[in-house]
């Protein structure tokens, strides 16, 4: 019976949206089939995606120590970017596959077709293979919220280059970094990126990055705004115009399943952000089934999906998964606030979106602006909200389900990572009943455990509460880290042998709910923007002034978590509140203006156990304003230390 269903359920190019089971019953049956025979289960959804040879084999996975081994569909080839474009053409060429919206709500929209959206990837894919880049090769994209961007990812699917995208906001060094890591031969930008009116000189930053890069590093350039540039002969190639006189059509390469289609950076707790391997097939038809499934995405809903190409959530859930399923995707230049805190709504009417996703950090500061600026417009096309990157508080939660779904549109609260490339927890919009402010419960395939930190036990209780893991691999899930399969493995399987760790701490109710509680290592999310604090403080101390440096998050009203940074100054050093701000732009030009510490308070020693271990639980608690429950000081080399940090505090809210 549930045989049958879930091959009378999929579908190819034509139908591919058409495989949702609606009913609370149904739902809970595809999750039962999916953990108990995952073969049959996945062999089954992979082919709600056209492939080249279709694959034979189905789950080839091993969480075992020393011995990790993710494949998925191993033996069976594809292209993605067919996948995204030349079904759909094939049967819908004038459906509208991208809706952009401008930074400048005065200048007008693009719609752009599926058949267009063939050409003008395939006209990146002519130019970069015309100079050179080959199946395999690394391409780096620097680019604003502009349909380049997801040309431009499309285009390296489709010769099968791999790119890595790099969020507009991060700086020089950070460009650099991720260029180097990944050997990349082409960086793709655009002269400059507007948002909320200012704008971000994107190939003036690339040109400063590129001076610590490889002299074989190629810049494409996309004319967005038409400013004033500096051009590298040689070294620098004008894009938009060799778009214009590259052939509309290329022919897509064929590529195994688990061949890399893009690496994307991650900050983790340790070292320099890694580079998260995504590959083909399970990407695929994992980011394609939770578009459509979770969202109950149904053809000729406008999808809109408010985050960054920069992001994860960029690639999963506004390239990828929807493209595959043939959506309209709506695609945002700007910010919520600008010109006015109406923006996200104003939009929503303006293209009568039916799917909006977005972000708590967004909501809370929209909250924050009153209630007005909703009212204002029509939000009547509505059929769905959405919401991902931090735990969402009741209020915020209550606030959007209440004014922006005027108390009848479900939140789905999408739980996942740039690990797990797609939902890894979250409610079925029509399945599930909602609890504000919980992510609910996985998504098909996902086994989530509870474990106890200090025993390494997993709890059995339903009620419970410890550190989150997944019991068994998913075909969305990474499958390494770009150069480095040794960290991949210490950092996501050996701290809980056999299962996938996921650096969350989590609670799970007496219904089997889960309540995300945020990171239990040393990884910050601020504005859902994810950091880790090694990586500031390794910023922090590359100033000539800095001796040490410690840096926590603390709750943050509209961000989630600030950053509090701790700075012990080199000796002789005096400080004023001149170096503070100096410090602060310090950081924005090594990282990138997210990473910008809300806090810093010079401290002249850090608390450290005899043997020299910062201990941050005590640094945390302090920048919380909560130094009533410190616990045990007593390994401390120099409990002074705390009294003078407590003293003088930044946090007094
Ligand atoms: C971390 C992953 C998932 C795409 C955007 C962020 C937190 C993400 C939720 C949620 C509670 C969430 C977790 C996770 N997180 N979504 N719905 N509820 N926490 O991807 O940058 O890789 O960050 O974001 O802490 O580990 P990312």
């Amino acid at each position: 019976m549930l045989d049958h269903e879930l091959r009378g359920a999929q579908g190819t190019a034509a139908d591919a949206t058409a495989s949702a089971p609606t009913e609370g019953e149904a739902y809970k049956r595809y999750y039962d089939a999916s953990v108990t025979d995952p073969d049959t289960f996945w062999g089954a959804q992979a082919r709600r995606l056209t492939w080249i040879t279709p694959p034979t084999k189905v789950k080839n996975t091993s969480f075992e120590k020393d011995n990790v081994s993710i494949k998925w569909f191993e033996d069976g080839t594809l292209n993605v970017s067919a996948n995204c474009i030349d079904r759909h053409v094939a049967t819908n060429p004038d459906r509208v596959a991208i809706i952009w919206e401008p930074d400048n709500p005065k200048a007008p929209a693009r719609h752009i077709t599926y058949r267009e959206l063939l050409e003008e990837t395939c006209r990146i894919s002519n130019v970069l293979k015309a100079h050179g880049v080959r199946k395999g090769d690394r391409v780096v994209i620097y680019l604003p919220m502009i349909p380049e961007a997801a040309f431009a990812m499309l285009a390296c699917a489709r010769i099968g280059a791999i790119h890595s995208v790099v969020f507009g906001g991060f700086s020089p060094d950070s460009l650099a970094n991720r260029i180097n890591d990944s050997d990349a031969s082409v960086v793709i930008t655009a002269d400059f990126a507007p948002r909320g009116g200012k704008t971000t000189p994107l190939k003036s930053n690339t040109d400063a990055a590129l001076l610590h890069c490889s002299d074989k590093v190629k810049c494409m350039v996309v004319r967005h705004t038409g400013g004033q540039i500096h051009w590298t002969e040689g070294r620098d190639i004008d894009l938009t115009e060799e778009m214009r006189n590259a052939p509309s059509y290329c022919s897509y390469a064929e590529m195994g399943a688990e061949d890399p289609l893009f690496i994307l950076y991650t900050s983790g707790s340790t070292g320099k952000p890694k580079g998260v391997v995504h590959t083909s097939g399970g990407y695929l038809a994992y980011t394609s089934l939770t578009h459509e499934v979770c969202f109950d995405y149904q053809p000729g809903d406008i999808w809109w999906c408010t985050a960054d190409v920069g992001w994860v959530t960029g690639h999963s859930y506004i390239v990828y998964g929807p493209l595959a399923n043939g959506a309209t995707v709506l695609m945002f230049e700007g910010i919520p606030t600008w010109p006015d805190p109406g923006r996200f709504w104003e939009v929503v009417d303006k293209h009568k979106v039916t799917h909006f996703h977005s972000a708590p950090t967004a909501i809370r500061s929209l909250m924050a602006q009153g209630t007005e600026w909703v009212d204002k417009h029509d939000l009547s096309s509505l059929k769905l909200l959405g919401t991902v990157g931090e735990p969402i508080n009741p209020e915020a939660w209550n606030w959007y389900h209440q004014h922006v779904g005027k108390g009848k549109l479900p939140v789905i609260d999408a739980y996942w990572q740039t690990e797990t490339g797609g939902h890894l927890i979250c409610p079925h919009p029509k399945a599930t009943t909602l609890k504000p402010g919980s992510a609910t419960t996985p998504f098909w395939g996902i086994k989530p455990v509870v474990v106890d930190a200090s025993s390494g036990e997993v709890i059995e209780d339903t009620k419970t509460e410890g550190v989150l893991c997944i019991a068994d691999s998913w075909p969305g899930q990474m499958r390494t880290v770009w150069g480095d399969h040794k960290r991949f493995e210490d950092t996501y399987f050996a701290q809980y042998p056999g299962l996938y760790f996921t650096g969350d701490g989590c609670r799970r109710d007496e219904d089997g709910y889960y309540w995300i509680t945020g990171r239990v290592d040393d990884v910050l999310n601020v504005s859902g923007h994810r950091m880790g604090t090694a990586e500031i403080e390794s910023a922090l101390v590359a100033h000539e002034v800095v001796a040490e440096a410690a840096v926590v998050g603390y709750p943050h009203d509209i961000k989630g978590q600030g950053i509090y940074a701790y700075v012990t100054l080199m000796r002789g050093v005096e400080p004023t509140e001149e170096l503070r701000k100096q410090l602060e732009t310090w950081v924005r030009q090594e990282i990138g203006p997210i990473a910008k510490p809300d806090l810093i308070q010079w401290a002249p020693g850090l608390p450290k156990t005899r043997s020299g271990k910062i201990m941050r639980r005590i640094l945390r608690k302090i920048a919380e304003n909560d130094f009533g429950a410190l616990g045990d000081i007593s390994t401390l080399a120099d409990p002074g230390v705390v009294e003078e940090l407590i003293e003088n505090r930044m946090n007094r809210g």
